[in-house]
């Protein structure tokens, strides 16, 4: 046991919780959060495992949440913001308030929830902020505009962040995985298609989500949670952490030539892929 607390939102499945279970087999703290509760008991089995539910875009749950956690060990060392879902579908057809709720789940409720870390945090004058953002931050696929929007502006964000607090002795770290096996592209999938699935932009969306079935399902380049888990691990256990960490190697190969090619090229490639 190394008595470090960490707080890990979106820990009822996929990369959430391999990194909860990876931090508490090495003896941390850990506290998982989601809305879930019957897919967050798993953290009972551990002596050190805690869950708490929390809909992250409820003000009221997230300050019950840091409450509790501060009331029981009187600190949160590593805070990981990874609850998130994609609201894909035409940026024409996708409704306003869907599209507010992806910035309440990816972005605000992320934000308060950091607000109500940073004074213990800036107290103790250490602490580590690891927010997973993706490689969607930073290029853009069809039909994804609000999920995109979102971590494109958490990445924004958090370099703001990670300069604003480097003064307090607090890191702010971003992770940014490809494409992973978790319930993020069902959902993702379903959204889609439940949104632009009919009408005029039905081609792109049965592409797209065809797309992603061969992308995500067997064979396919999805890599497991667990390489994400190691990177946030690696980026919460070194001591002069790096500002990104993309994973697995195809992220690095696709912000590689995002970084390399003219929009125009980006753009042909991207539409001749999907
Ligand atoms: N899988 C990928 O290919 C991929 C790639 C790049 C980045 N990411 C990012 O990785 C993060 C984790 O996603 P994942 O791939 O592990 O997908 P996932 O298995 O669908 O997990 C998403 C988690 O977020 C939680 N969540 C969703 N809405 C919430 C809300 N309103 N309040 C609280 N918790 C909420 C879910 O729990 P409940 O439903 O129980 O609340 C769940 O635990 C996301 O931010 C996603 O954007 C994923």
């Amino acid at each position: 046991m190394n008595g470090k607390v960490v707080l890990i939102t979106g820990a009822s499945s996929g990369i959430g919780r391999s990194t909860a279970e990876k931090f508490l087999n090495k003896g941390y703290i850990v506290y998982g959060a989601a809305r879930t509760e019957e897919k967050l008991k798993y953290l009972n089995e551990y002596p050190d495992g805690y869950y708490q539910i929390m809909d992250i875009t409820e003000a009221e749950m997230r300050k019950n949440c840091v409450q509790e956690i501060l009331a029981a060990h009187g600190k949160i060392d590593i805070l990981i913001n990874n609850a998130g879902y994609g609201a894909y579908g035409a940026i024409e057809e996708v409704p306003v308030e869907e599209a507010r709720r992806q910035f309440e789940v990816n972005l605000f409720g992320l934000s308060e929830l950091t607000k109500l870390v940073i004074p213990g945090m800036r107290e103790n004058k250490s602490g580590k902020i690891i927010n997973i953002s993706s490689i969607a931050g930073k290029i853009w696929t069809p039909l994804g505009g609000w999920y995109h929007a979102s971590k494109f502006a958490l990445e924004g964000l958090s370099d703001c962040l990670r300069n604003e607090l480097k003064d307090f002795g607090i890191k702010v770290i971003l992770i940014e995985p490809g494409a992973i096996e978790t319930n993020w592209a069902e959902t993702a999938g379903e959204n889609l298609l439940k949104t632009s699935g009919e009408g005029i932009y039905q081609k792109q969306a049965q592409r797209k989500a065809s797309k992603y079935k061969i992308m995500y399902g067997e064979g396919g380049i999805a890599a497991q949670p667990e390489v994400v888990a190691s990177a946030i691990i690696r980026a919460a256990e070194d001591s002069h952490p790096k500002a990104r960490y993309a994973v697995p190697v195809h992220a690095k190969l696709i912000l590689f030539f995002r970084w390399l090619l003219p929009d125009r090229v980006y753009d042909f490639v991207t539409n001749k892929f999907f």
